[in-house]
């Protein structure tokens, strides 16, 4: 998506060991004309698979899920990292590990948000190790629902959460691929 690599090339800050930083559009001020263009693109690569929910986590992914779920008329349920006071009902657990941050965070859903023979699209905003998008799709599974695809906005495609995730039979839809991020700058994974 020209308009997003365009952003992280204007934009983002390489940091030292492989951290793209992205704060002024994605990660704490967001921009939200980008993120309807998001919403749009994702609608447009997954217009074929009846999607019935978006699901995301907090935080950041919530920006690109919201537009997302808008463009194809459905809800978006984000998972939370931190247990709610006032979900007190039902929920999937799975424990998701950050190499990034190197903690396990418990993250859950309430029941009765997914039920079974939903088509769930996942939505997250950055893609390294996989394993916040193969927690999401856990709980997908876990609720008897399938998962119908995974958007990505920004794809390190030198970490392995791409092919782990493409391993695992899912459909993975990123906006941005990025090769590597050394010496300060972005480079792009080729298009074909
Ligand atoms: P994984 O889910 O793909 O395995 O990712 P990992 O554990 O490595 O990343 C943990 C957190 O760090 C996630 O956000 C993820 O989006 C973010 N992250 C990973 N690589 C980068 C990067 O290069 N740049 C930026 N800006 N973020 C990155 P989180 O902790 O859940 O944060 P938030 O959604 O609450 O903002």
């Amino acid at each position: 998506m020209e308009l997003l690599k365009q952003k992280v090339i204007r934009e983002g800050i390489v940091l030292g060991q492989g951290v793209l930083k992205v704060d002024s559009f994605l990660n704490h001020q967001m921009d939200p004309f980008l993120m309807r263009e998001v919403g749009r693109e994702f609608t447009r690569r997954f217009a074929g698979e009846a999607v019935t929910k978006v699901l995301t986590i907090e935080s950041s992914g919530i920006a690109p899920g919201i537009m997302t779920a808008l463009e194809l008329e459905v809800p978006l349920i984000f998972a939370r990292k931190q247990k709610s006071l006032t979900l007190t009902e039902d929920i999937y657990v799975e424990q998701v590990y950050s190499f990034t941050k190197q903690v396990s965070n418990d993250i859950t859903v309430a029941k009765k948000f997914i039920a079974p023979g939903e088509r769930v699209l996942i939505v997250d905003d950055f893609l390294a190790n996989g394993e916040a998008a193969l927690g999401l799709a856990r709980i997908v599974e876990q609720a008897g629902a399938s998962v119908a695809g995974i958007g990505i906005v920004i794809e390190k495609s030198f970490q392995p959460g791409a092919s782990r995730l493409k391993e695992a039979g899912y459909r993975v839809e990123s906006l941005v691929r990025i090769a590597a991020l050394e010496n300060g700058a972005v480079s792009f994974v080729e298009e074909a």
